[in-house]
């Protein structure tokens, strides 16, 4: 099954106990001294790089292990991050050998093992990774490898192939790749966010007006399917076969931080375009009104009643993260999102029981207390929280005229696998897969989650 209540239960001991000190962000010593302890523990999730084992991923894919194959490409685009904001480079190499590993044989994020869970979000969080390693002049692969530009284009390209854009639901992005796939008749907004988010940033990066319009054209798709609505509110998705009608209103925080950060990048891209400085300006307040209740992040469409699953756990650390970039895009917003970011990450690291324990970061920052819940999502979280404070003394992202090193490559994902109306054989231990976990699929999942709005 996809959802499993027992895994989740197990992952979430008793625990409670007074908020400790252990962590500091007092000052840009301790939170460098904070963000290596927490980035050590949430290595310690990591075994990639260890004899048998496989470069690149978390332990799973369920039933395996606890996660799906995204999540490793979502790591390493914190640490990534991590390297960027404390200058640490000790985890370079493994970030390297685990980013080119999984890039498969088209090079472009789609290895045959995942295959048969492959959704459009799950290569684009491996693709916004490679964008952040081009944007942030991270080493440059050798010359005979994929390079992080091209490795980022690929996915892009892959996705704005006639073949993954169809007229079902006036056009936008199915939520799974292959037609057999589970979840293929889904059209959802963290598929298209991760596409708008790569198209506004190859943009910016390369200065091609192609990609900016495909981000256009996906903004103007979400808004007019209900996806997105007038308030900004961003919705999970909706199916093909009902015209995207049926739209499931669950909120979950990473759709906004993806829409965001492309929004950033669309309106630094315009040169500060009135449009652009409107819908970022209103998706920021959205994203504060709706995920930061006291201004600290909060998961709303689970965590109350802890049943949020693993996924569901990591997505605090891409909305801090995100919205800690967009202040270098959109320097006017800068004050707003670092009162917020900063108020939620002392409530973070009061979660975390800290020391060379491992492992000990919680999930319910309102609560300032370790909860008992741990996991690579929490640590990951709290790790993207106190290194993103350290945004404003690092250089903004580069483009190819500022300074960036990547090369590109204009016909990347030429090679890829387009899949088109072939069954794909369910790979081993990927015949329950699901990459990013939508809800529709989980119909015998509903009654767990109180908030969902049933008629689905
Ligand atoms: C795996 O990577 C971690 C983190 O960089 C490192 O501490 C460890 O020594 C590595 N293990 C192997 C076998 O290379
Ligand atoms: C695919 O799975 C095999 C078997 O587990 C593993 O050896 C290989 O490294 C995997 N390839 C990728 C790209 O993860
Ligand atoms: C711009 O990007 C598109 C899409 O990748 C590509 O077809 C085109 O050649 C690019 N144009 C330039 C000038 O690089
Ligand atoms: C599907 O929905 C779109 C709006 O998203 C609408 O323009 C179109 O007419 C609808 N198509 C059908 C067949 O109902
Ligand atoms: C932004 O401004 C620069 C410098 O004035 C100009 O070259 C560029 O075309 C502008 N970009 C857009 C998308 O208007
Ligand atoms: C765009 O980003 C740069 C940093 O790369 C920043 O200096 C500039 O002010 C931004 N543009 C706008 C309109 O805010
Ligand atoms: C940046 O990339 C674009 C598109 O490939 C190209 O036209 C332009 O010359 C590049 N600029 C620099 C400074 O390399």
């Amino acid at each position: 099954m996809l959802f499993s209540a027992s895994r989740l239960a197990a992952a979430v001991l008793v625990g409670g106990g007074a908020a400790n000190a252990a962590y500091s962000i007092a000052s840009t010593a301790d939170i460098k001294a904070t963000a290596a302890q927490l980035a050590w523990d949430l290595m310690q999730y990591y075994d990639g790089n260890t004899t048998g084992k496989t470069p690149g991923i978390l332990p799973g894919p369920p039933p395996q292990g606890d996660y799906y194959w995204w999540e490793g490409g979502a790591m390493w685009g914190a640490l990534i991050d991590y390297w960027k904001l404390t200058g640490d480079s000790s985890y370079n190499e493994v970030i390297t050998e685990a980013m080119l590993w999984q890039v498969g044989p088209g090079e472009d994020y789609m290895p045959p093992n995942v295959t048969a869970s492959l959704g459009n979000d799950d290569q684009g969080f491996w693709g916004m990774s490679a964008m952040l390693a081009a944007e942030n002049n991270f080493p440059d692969p050798p010359s005979t490898q994929p390079q992080w530009l091209a490795l980022a284009q690929a996915v892009f390209h892959t996705q704005a192939n006639p073949d993954r854009h169809d007229n079902t639901c006036n056009g936008g992005l199915r939520w799974q790749i292959p037609l057999s796939n589970n979840g293929y008749n889904y059209k959802n907004s963290i598929a298209n966010g991760c596409f708008f988010n790569l198209g506004a940033r190859l943009a910016r990066y390369t200065g091609n007006e192609t990609y900016a319009k495909w981000a256009e054209t996906t903004w103007d798709w979400m808004t007019s399917v209900g996806l997105m609505d007038a308030e900004y509110n961003i919705f999970d998705g909706g199916h093909v076969e009902h015209n995207c009608t049926d739209i499931n209103k669950a909120q979950f925080s990473y759709n906004n931080g993806v829409f965001l950060l492309g929004a950033a990048h669309m309106y630094n891209y315009t040169n500060g375009s009135a449009v652009w400085q409107d819908r970022l300006e209103k998706i920021v307040d959205a994203t504060i009104k709706v995920f930061f209740p006291d201004n600290i992040a909060f998961e709303v469409a689970c965590e109350e009643h802890m049943s949020c699953t693993t996924d569901m756990l990591s997505f605090k650390g891409y909305v801090h993260r995100w919205m800690a970039t967009t202040t270098q895009l959109a320097p006017i917003l800068s004050d707003k999102i670092m009162n917020v970011l900063k108020t939620s990450t002392e409530a973070a690291i009061a979660t975390c029981k800290g020391g060379n324990t491992g492992r000990a970061c919680g999930f319910k920052w309102s609560t300032k207390e370790f909860d008992g819940s741990f996991g690579a999502g929490q640590q990951m979280n709290v790790l993207s929280a106190v290194s993103s404070l350290l945004i404003g003394q690092t250089r903004p992202p580069v483009t190819n005229s500022t300074g960036g090193t990547s090369k590109g490559d204009p016909n990347a994902g030429s090679r890829s696998d387009s899949f088109d109306g072939k069954e794909i054989p369910p790979t081993a231990g990927d015949k329950a897969g699901a990459g990013i976990l939508t809800f529709l699929i989980l119909g015998t999942a509903v009654g767990t989650f109180g908030w969902m709005s049933t008629g689905v």
